[in-house]
């Protein structure tokens, strides 16, 4: 009797953990949790920061790998993804004797003047690049060409919209946020349609720049198109690669020994910042001798998921994951310790 009782229970609460942890993942299902991880943590009691907290599936994994004295500071521009992760953790954010969890609803840029890590110095960032899936879902975000709502896409609530980018910008502006962040082939015809038509009525919706981009540009062609505009305006109004950019390079002082930046990116645009940055920081004066290169690369090629991950998750199916780790001057052969250890 008491072992059936028993067993009841083991299957119940197997039942409650595994819909506990669908209802996480319906915000978004994390891509390569274990793979981001295990290069990301090299101290359990480090100081980390999570740049795309999103739904808190990495979050999440990262809480669970620390120790008490490990810190977590989780940024995310968007104020719905901060609400949704503070519910989810409540139980670490009120633990008495302190959280080591900290939910900022900021730019992950900030991570770069955030006062805790110039103190401490950091042991890794993570940033899971690009949109979430309640993102994408969710309507009147206008992240989707699907959908038919007010042209936002921004991540949070500041800056420029993709509505006042488009009714604002010069034609040759347009032209080249779509040739330089969707390389897209009919940039010119499209900016073009665009300028003209809002002569007459400002483009407001999701929608209106749906029925542009199929009256310039063939049929068989249309949905590849509308992906890659959308996509190019939603970088433009967010600024993501110069921020990708400036924040790979400015957190790098601030980078404990050893410390790791672990970046996963979805598309070539992303994939070449990131591979770019690596590679300069990873080479950077060491012929010279005077100098040592700020950055290790760990990762010659990507990491890409497996199959199996990416049947069970097809928004898995673009993710490239790369490490870079900062150099110490342990790791430099005595005769080259003279070298300066840059900041
Ligand atoms: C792919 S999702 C991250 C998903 C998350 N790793 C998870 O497991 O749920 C990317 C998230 O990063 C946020 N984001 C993208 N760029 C950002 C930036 N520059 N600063 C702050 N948040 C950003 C988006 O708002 C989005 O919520």
């Amino acid at each position: 009797m008491a072992k059936r009782k028993n067993s009841t229970r083991r299957r119940l609460d197997r039942e409650r953990a595994a819909q506990s942890e669908r209802k996480d993942y319906e915000y978004h299902l994390p891509v390569m949790l274990d793979e981001c991880c295990d290069w990301l943590i090299t101290d359990r009691n480090g100081l980390y920061a999570d740049g795309t907290l999103g739904g808190g599936g990495h979050t999440a994994e990262i809480l669970k790998r620390l120790d008490v004295g490990g810190r977590l500071i989780s940024f995310d521009a968007d104020p719905v993804a901060i609400q949704h992760c503070t519910a989810r953790f409540s139980d670490e954010l009120s633990k008495e004797g302190g959280s080591r969890l900290v939910l900022r609803n900021a730019n992950f840029f900030e991570a770069c003047s955030t006062e805790e890590i110039h103190l401490r110095k950091v042991n890794g960032l993570l940033l899971d690049l690009g949109v979430s899936s309640r993102q994408l879902d969710t309507e009147h975000r206008g992240f989707s060409y699907r959908s038919n709502t007010r042209l936002d896409m921004r991540f949070g609530t500041e800056g420029r919209s993709a509505e006042e980018i488009i009714n604002a910008a010069e034609e040759d502006e347009i032209e080249r946020i779509l040739r330089n962040y969707g390389e897209e082939p009919f940039a010119r015809a499209i900016a073009r349609r665009i300028t003209e038509r809002r002569r007459a009525v400002p483009l407001q919706t999701t929608q209106d720049l749906r029925f542009i981009v199929e009256e310039t540009t063939p049929q068989s062609t249309h949905a590849k198109t509308l992906a890659r505009v959308f996509q190019a305006i939603r970088i433009a109004v967010n600024r993501e690669l110069e921020i990708l950019d400036g924040t790979l390079r400015g957190i790098i002082p601030l980078l404990a020994p050893h410390g790791r930046i672990v970046v996963m990116s979805y598309h070539s645009l992303e994939d070449r910042i990131v591979k770019t940055v690596f590679k300069e920081e990873s080479e950077r004066d060491f012929k010279n001798g005077d100098n040592l290169p700020r950055l290790k690369t760990l990762t010659p090629k990507p990491i890409l998921p497996s199959e199996k991950e990416i049947q069970e998750n097809p928004r898995a199916r673009s993710a490239k994951l790369r490490v870079a780790e900062r150099t110490s001057l342990d790791d430099v052969p005595i005769f080259k310790k003279k070298a300066k250890f840059q900041e």
